[in-house]
């Protein structure tokens, strides 16, 4: 078959809210400093882990549905919420109160290079992934033992899309930040053992 041979597709419909929101979705990097709602964040969190079925199951998908990311939200400016460092409960749609300082400056200067968006962000959510339990419950699954990782990695950029495409459509800027040294960013947060950091996702308004 030729490898010139282009076969003209339909026009995709991006006219739909779905589509709109795709179209419009940007990595911003600028916000205005101003505070976003507890409302705005709950739906956020929703988006990314939240509970969508009976079943348990959640917004975003999960390999043979185990759920090894965990949601650590560094708040500096959500009104109704203290500063300071939360962990989401999606069982509960609730937030427990891990710490009172701000990790936002902890977390820009574990990203590689001056990214000041990190501490210039409303909210930085920090996804981890229970890294060393997922391998062991996919350890079968390949000879190295790392299918559970790949999974994992996997699932944050999923969780990431869910996030940036409802922030997007809350008319809220957001960027991932994925170039982090490893080492700072896991000892800024109060990580389980076994837990790694794979994403910071900076949110505020624009
Ligand atoms: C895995 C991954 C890591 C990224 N890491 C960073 C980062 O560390 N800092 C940053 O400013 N943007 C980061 N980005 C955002 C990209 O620069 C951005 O998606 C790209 O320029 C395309 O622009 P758009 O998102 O506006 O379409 C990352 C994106 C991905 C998917």
């Amino acid at each position: 078959m030729s490898q010139n041979l282009r076969i003209p597709l339909p026009h995709p419909a991006a006219d739909t809210p779905l589509g709109h929101v795709l179209r419009s979705r940007r990595s911003v990097r600028q916000f205005s400093g101003t505070p976003i709602t507890l409302a705005k964040l709950a739906q956020l969190l929703w988006a990314a882990q939240g509970i969508t079925d009976e079943a348990g199951k959640r917004a975003a998908p999960s390999a043979a549905a185990q759920y090894p990311l965990r949601l650590y939200i560094a708040v500096g400016d959500v009104s109704e919420l203290p500063p300071g460092l939360y962990a989401y409960d999606p069982q509960q749609h609730a937030l427990s109160p891990l710490e009172t300082t701000d990790l936002r400056p902890a977390l820009a200067d574990a990203a590689i290079g001056d990214q000041p968006w990190v501490n210039e962000a409303a909210v930085v959510i920090a996804v981890a992934a229970a890294v060393t339990a997922i391998d062991t419950h996919f350890a079968t699954q390949q000879p190295d033992g790392r299918r559970g990782a790949r999974y994992a990695y996997v699932e944050t950029g999923a969780l990431c899309q869910n996030v940036h495409l409802q922030a997007t459509a809350l008319d809220l800027g957001m960027v991932l930040v994925g170039g982090f040294d490893d080492a700072a960013a896991n000892a800024a947060l109060p990580l389980s053992a076994g837990e790694e950091t794979t994403a910071l996702l900076c949110l505020g308004r624009v």
